[in-house]
Order: C-alpha cells, then sequence, then structure tokens
C-alpha cells in the first residue's frame, strides 16, 4: 500500500469510529491514568500534542496552568470530539488537521512535544519523531506514552503473531520497538518506565 493511500485509510477509519474510540478507549482507564498523569506534569510552556486525538490527554494537563497548548490531528472527526471536550473544560486549545510526518510549523516553537498512543498507527513513526524534534526546542521535553513491543519475549512473540492481524483491521501496529526509533531519531532518553508486561511504555526524553 503506498503512504498516501495508508495515510488516508487511517483518517477515514478514526473519521468513522471518532465516537466509538472515545468511548472505548474508557475500560484502558486504569491502566493509562498514571501514565497521562505523568505527561501532563512533564510538559511545559508551548506544547504540541501529536494525534491529539478526542482530547482524552486534556483532563491530566494542570490546570490553571501557563501551558499554551497546541495539539495535531488526522481526523476531523476526532478533532471535533477533542474541541468539545475542550471548550467543556475551559481549555484553550489551538487545533490544527494535519499529518504528524509533514509539520505545518516552524523549526523550534515548542518547548515540549507529547505523542499519546499515536506511534502505533502512524505509516513511519520515524519520520513523525523526526518532525517532532524539528518543531521542537532545543533541550525541549518530549514524552511518548505508547503501546509497544514488549522486552518480554513471549509477549512479543505473540504481538508478533497478531501484528498482520490489528494492522489489517485498524492501522495498529502491536509490534513497533518504539523506543529504538525515538532514539534513532534523535531523541536524548532521559527515563523509561514500562508497565502491563512491557505493553506500554512511558519514554521521556530531550532534544538536543
Ligand atoms: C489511538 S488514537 C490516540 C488519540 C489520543 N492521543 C489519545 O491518547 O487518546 C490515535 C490518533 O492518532 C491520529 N493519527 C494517526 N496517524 C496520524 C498521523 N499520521 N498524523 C496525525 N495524526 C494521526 C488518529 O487520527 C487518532 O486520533
Amino acid at each position: 500500500m503506498t503512504p498516501e493511500r495508508e495515510l488516508r485509510r487511517i483518517r477515514k477509519n478514526y473519521n468513522r469510529n471518532a465516537e466509538r474510540y472515545d468511548r472505548g478507549i474508557g475500560f484502558l482507564d486504569r491502566l493509562t491514568r498514571d501514565a497521562r498523569r505523568k505527561v501532563g506534569e512533564s510538559v511545559q510552556g508551548r506544547v504540541l500534542e501529536v494525534g491529539i486525538g478526542s482530547g482524552l490527554s486534556l483532563p491530566y494537563y494542570p490546570a490553571g496552568s501557563e501551558l499554551r497548548l497546541v495539539g495535531v490531528d488526522l481526523s476531523r472527526e476526532m478533532l471535533g470530539l477533542c474541541r468539545r471536550r475542550a471548550s467543556e473544560a475551559g481549555l484553550v486549545v489551538e487545533l490544527v488537521e494535519n499529518d504528524a510526518q509533514a509539520l505545518p510549523f516552524a523549526d523550534a516553537v515548542f518547548d515540549s512535544v507529547n505523542f499519546s498512543l499515536v506511534l502505533c498507527t502512524v505509516p513511519d513513526p520515524l519520520r513523525a519523531v523526526r518532525e517532532a524534534l524539528r518543531v521542537a526546542r532545543p533541550g525541549a521535553r518530549l514524552v511518548f506514552f505508547e503501546h509497544v513491543r514488549s522486552h518480554l519475549w513471549p509477549l512479543a512473540a505473540l504481538q508478533d503473531l497478531i501484528n498482520p492481524l490489528t494492522v489489517r483491521l485498524d492501522a495498529d501496529h502491536f509490534n513497533r520497538r518504539t523506543l529504538e526509533i525515538v532514539r534513532a531519531a534523535g531523541v536524548e532518553v532521559v527515563w523509561i518506565h514500562r508497565w502491563a508486561l512491557g505493553f506500554f511504555n512511558l519514554i521521556e526524553g530531550k532534544a538536543p
């Protein structure tokens, strides 16, 4: 499949299933809320959230803070839900419909960048992280809360097995080596937290 076709498929999928995703992901809440809270505490200044989706991370950004939040997503429907969530919470968020692999921002304009559950879907995650580094200021904080290929081989083997199915059904890659991708892009990894047998990673890094 060409990259353009893959992108169209992802956009269509999230446009069609935005409400379902927003409601359905709730079952992961207990497993993910600490990571979302940590992400919210880690960012500062002008923040870019890549693949912001329906804005499930919005409640975790510190209230009344000096954050200036910009969210990018491929899906108009997901952004619509995000806009509604932001306005209900009285938050100001600039939302931009765009591909994470070619961001419409100048170089070195963000103090922090957050990826939450998005690199599993982006067709070329290395390109997306390089783009994040381009728009991040030197020394900016980058946080990645992602489901990844486990470091434990039995789970990793299972993930390798089901990956063709999840990619086909949902464009969702179940065996991405996200830590390696983040490092290969040039992020200086500061720490990594693994949980749920390494299915989830929270990676914090710095732009060089
Ligand atoms: C699993 S959802 C996660 C949404 C949100 N970050 C969260 O934590 O709930 C993945 C999101 O990434 C977006 N996405 C996927 N590929 C993208 C791309 N290439 N550029 C921008 N957004 C993308 C999808 O539209 C979707 O909203």
